[in-house]
């Protein structure tokens, strides 16, 4: 079991987008795949097909309540993909947990619980909220690797050292394997000069761990989630369906036996 968190701090870069739509893309090569929406805004869930009012059991109840992952799990139109929906109650874990001893490990803890419980899934993609919250950290803790969706645009890169040194501080601490998982570039636009110039000044600072595959700007890709589906369904041969294809791919050849190497 691969366990990737989607991550970024900024809002709005496409982790949402990426983890549907890889999950999606995962689950079309013949993958078992869990998407983990950890976010209180939902968002994961509702583009997915799981209303709000049709969430009965959450992550939220998975983290604080003390649920089974199984119990919280429900199918998706999409073969192969199943999807643990969060809820707004979520918000509120920041306070809840100030006191709660192990509150960076509840995810880690539910995971592990789950997997010893028999539960096999080659893929849990984890979609953050847009902070470096103790939710974020609860993903990063229990990842063995971070994908970050980057936007194409002037402050992009700036975040990203922030981000990555909070997935410093997880390693030293509380998760020595973490690995970034490598960069995606979102919503690009191959005409926009200053696209082009960030694309470029991320491969020059970060070298391989920025993908391949670079994901288009593409209305098609935006349209999906308000048909409750992935842009593979929607659009099989839209660009944005290629490209996120093509990014599980690059993540299936990636994904070779782990050695001790690490970036
Ligand atoms: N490649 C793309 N082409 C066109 N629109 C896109 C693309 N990727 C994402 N979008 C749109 O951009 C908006 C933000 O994307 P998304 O919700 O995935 O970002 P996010 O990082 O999850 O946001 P948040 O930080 O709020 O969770 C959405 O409206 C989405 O449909
Ligand atoms: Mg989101």
């Amino acid at each position: 079991m691969r366990i990737i968190a989607v991550a970024n701090q900024k809002g709005g870069v496409g982790k949402t987008t990426t983890a549907i739509n890889l999950g999606a893309g995962l689950a079309a090569l013949g993958s078992r795949v869990l998407l983990i929406d950890l976010d209180p805004q939902g968002n994961a869930s509702t583009g997915l097909g799981i209303e709000p009012e049709d969430r009965e059991l959450t992550t939220y109840d998975l983290l604080l309540e003390g649920r089974d992952l199984a119990d919280v799990v429900r199918n998706t139109d999409v073969n192969n993909l199943d999807i643990a929906p969060a809820s707004s109650d979520l918000s509120s874990v920041d306070i809840e947990l100030v006191k709660i001893e192990h509150r960076t490990r509840l995810l880690r803890n539910a995971l592990k619980k789950a997997s010893d419980d028999g539960s096999s899934y080659d893929f849990v993609l984890i979609d953050c909220p847009p902070s470096l919250s103790l939710l974020t950290v609860n993903a990063m803790i229990a990842a063995n690797s971070v994908l970050v969706p980057l936007q194409s645009e002037f402050f992009a890169l700036e975040g990203l050292s922030q981000l990555m040194l909070t997935v410093r501080q997880v390693r030293q601490s509380a998760n020595t394997d973490l690995r970034i998982e490598g960069v995606v570039m979102t919503m690009f636009d191959g005409r926009n000069r200053l696209a082009q110039q960030v694309e470029q000044d991320a491969r020059d600072t970060l070298g391989e761990l920025v993908f391949r595959t670079v994901v288009p700007r593409n209305v098609r890709i935006s349209e999906a989630p308000s048909y409750a589906q992935s842009v593979l369904d929607y659009d099989p041969n839209s660009k944005g369906s290629l490209a996120y294809r093509a990014l599980a791919r690059e993540i299936l050849e990636r994904a070779r036996p782990e050695t001790a190497e690490q970036n």
